[in-house]
């Protein structure tokens, strides 16, 4: 997930591994270097951190190389490993890359360069990448710029990536779709880099690739950067860089949790990227198709997770039970394995984890598959304990997650989650077919929604300035957004330390209805479709006893605005797939409260990113 190379007059070894370093924020499972020292390349990579690799690379440390490139790699295709970890070379042994991203379609372009003659020696999309190029170069007789150009025109999926030839070891070509690619200019000598925070105490001078844009990075001479479709020549913008090394690891936000609320448009796309295919009526994941039988014959699902994976589960058992009829039960891990559960050989478990090493849930899953029943994951980090203890499972793609507070790995879990109950659906005909193409259509669509819900960011930021000091608050929400309802109370509590509570809005009158007074912010998740009547009852109620209203409702909504004390407007999406695009203001929320409280929003007191005690 992280990329650093060097061209110049300094020694490269040393400006690669503390690019690296600076890079490690972006997380990571393994890591290389790759140097060229004028006559052999020199390679050394490894499964594990950055240091791992300085160990196993301390013959090539005093190398005279002055070109160079480095990588940490965020497993994707292929667990990590010594084998998978960056840099690759091609067959003919002079063509190497290292590559941040996916290519969707390595496996037919894989299939030709095996009949082709080409031999793989590990398991990732990149090495058919690097052999695509090389078969363009050699067939077509092409320099390597050219080459890497025509092969990026088959590719499909998202890259940024680095490429040198050891025939003509004066450049490194670049390119980027999708992944961040930044180019530092220096006098003598340029830097390639995820951010800016490898060079920045070498040169302000930064210019950032765009999507589709490819560059021809060579010493002595002027920078040429084109659109990797059309060959068309862009004139190079030159960004003179402001900021700190802190705020480049931030991506200019002030915080990654806020930076992590924003990734979410582009993470949801990457984590049903290659399996969703909505005008064909295609979702496949391969841990699902794999195992299709188990899933079929499930008599019921048993979810387990904590924390906000919990709630992930809960919204799950909504939507799966609504479309497949398969009973679902959400347990929270803790309680779950010490209670003597009651588990059958035909139930499925399915495990969420962002981390993979809670505690907690890894035990649960000890304990369902002691009883027999067959269990998936539905993890972030890849490689992690989770994911190697479940019999199979779905990745989200969310990429790392700093911040404690869980964000873009709740709404990817959600996304993994509803592909999963509609590729039942299918397989069971539990879904009209315009129903399950409807659904296709609009979870395809939800990255740009999600977008859309993110301009609230200036609302919530007012109506925090109003709220911040409360001590209370309460979240309401029915049906799918129940769970939503909770997820909002639980991040309002993790980072501003408001005592919150999230309840289904009907239970309201059980017993919260006594707190509320006029001190009492009440925030309802009442879009149009669900249980909007409901859901206005409920707003009146609250509003005859004096508690303020902060609605979130679906733009153009009159009759709750005409109640509410504040609305945030979010775009319209179906009842079931709604709690990916209510739960973006409330993360606005929760977040803006805690800033201006002077909380450490990122790191809040008492709470851990991955809790492995029980
Ligand atoms: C911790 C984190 C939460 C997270 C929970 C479950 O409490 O602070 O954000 O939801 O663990 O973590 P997991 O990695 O299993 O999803």
């Amino acid at each position: 997930c992280g990329i650093v190379g060097y061209i110049g007059y300094r020694e490269a070894y040393p400006i690669i591994i503390k690019g690296l370093k600076r890079l490690e924020y972006r997380g990571y499972d393994s890591a290389g270097i790759m140097l060229y020292n004028g006559k052999n390349l020199q390679i050394a990579k490894t499964k594990g951190k950055v240091s791992d690799l300085e160990s196993k690379s301390s013959d090539i440390a005093q190398s005279a190389a002055t070109i160079g490139m480095g990588h940490t790699r965020w497993a994707t295709h292929g667990v990590p490993n010594d084998i998978n970890s960056h840099p690759h070379v091609s067959n003919s042994g002079n063509l190497v890359i290292i590559h941040n991203g996916i290519i969707e379609n390595y496996e037919p372009l894989k299939k030709e360069l095996l009949n082709r003659g080409y031999t793989f020696s590990s398991d990732t999309d990149t090495e058919v990448l690097i052999n695509l190029i090389e078969e363009v170069k050699k067939n077509e007789k092409l320099k390597l710029g050219k080459a890497v150009q025509v092969a990026l025109n088959q590719v499909v999926g998202a890259y940024a990536i680095c490429v040198f030839d050891k025939e003509n070891p004066d450049e490194i070509v670049v390119a980027r779709l999708g992944s961040p690619l930044a180019i530092g200019v220096g006098e003598n000598e340029f830097f390639i880099a995820s951010d800016a925070s490898p060079f920045i105490e070498y040169t302000s001078n930064a210019i950032y690739l765009e999507d589709e844009e490819m560059a021809i990075v060579r010493l002595h001479k002027p920078l040429k950067i084109r659109k990797i479709k059309d060959d068309s020549l862009v004139d190079p913008y030159i960004q003179e860089l402001q900021m700190n090394l802190e705020q480049i690891e931030k991506g200019g936000y002030d915080h990654f949790m806020l930076k992590e609320i924003y990734e979410q448009p582009n993470v949801i796309k990457d984590t049903y990227r290659g399996r969703l295919h909505a005008n064909s009526g295609i979702v496949q994941m391969a841990g699902v198709e794999d195992n299709l039988e188990k899933f079929l014959h499930a008599q019921r699902i048993l979810i387990v997770a904590c924390g906000t994976s919990w709630h992930a589960g809960l919204v799950a058992e909504y939507i799966i039970e609504e479309f497949t009829r398969i009973p679902v039960e959400v347990e929270y891990a803790s309680e779950f394995r010490y209670r003597n559960p009651i588990i059958n050989p035909n139930d499925v478990v399915i495990a969420i984890s962002q981390s993979g090493e809670t505690a907690d849930t890894l035990a649960a899953i000890k304990l369902a598959k002691e009883k027999g029943a067959f269990v998936f994951g539905v993890c972030n980090v890849v490689g992690s304990s989770i994911s190697r203890e479940t019999h199979a499972g779905a990745y989200t793609h969310a990429g790392p997650e700093i911040g404690v507070a869980s964000t873009k790995a709740f709404t990817t879990q959600i996304t993994v989650l509803t592909m999963i109950a509609l590729r039942l659906a299918k397989a069971k005909g539990t879904l009209s077919n315009s129903d399950f193409y409807r659904y296709l259509q609009e979870l395809e669509v939800i990255p740009e929604k999600v977008h859309e819900a993110l301009e609230s960011n200036e609302k919530a930021k007012e109506i925090a300035a109003k709220f911040k000091d409360a001590p209370n608050c309460l979240y309401l929400g029915r049906g799918y957004n129940f769970p939503v309802a909770l997820e909002g109370a639980l991040k309002l509590k993790e980072i501003s330390y408001i005592h919150a509570e999230g309840y289904p809005a009907a239970e309201m009158k059980h017993g919260p209805i006594a707190l509320i007074d006029e001190q009492m912010p009440v925030v309802v998740i009442a879009p149009k479709q669900g249980h909007y009547d409901k859901v206005v009852s409920n707003i009146q109620e609250i509003k005859s006893r004096s508690g303020k209203i902060i609605a979130v409702v679906t733009k153009g909504d009159v009759q709750v605005k005409e109640l509410a004390d504040h609305v945030i407007e979010i775009p319209e999406t179906s009842d079931a797939l709604s709690p990916l695009i209510t739960t973006i203001p409330l993360q606005l929320l929760s977040y803006h409260i805690a800033v201006m409280r002077g909380c450490n929003v990122d790191q809040p007191r008492n709470l851990a990113k991955s809790v492995t005690v029980e």
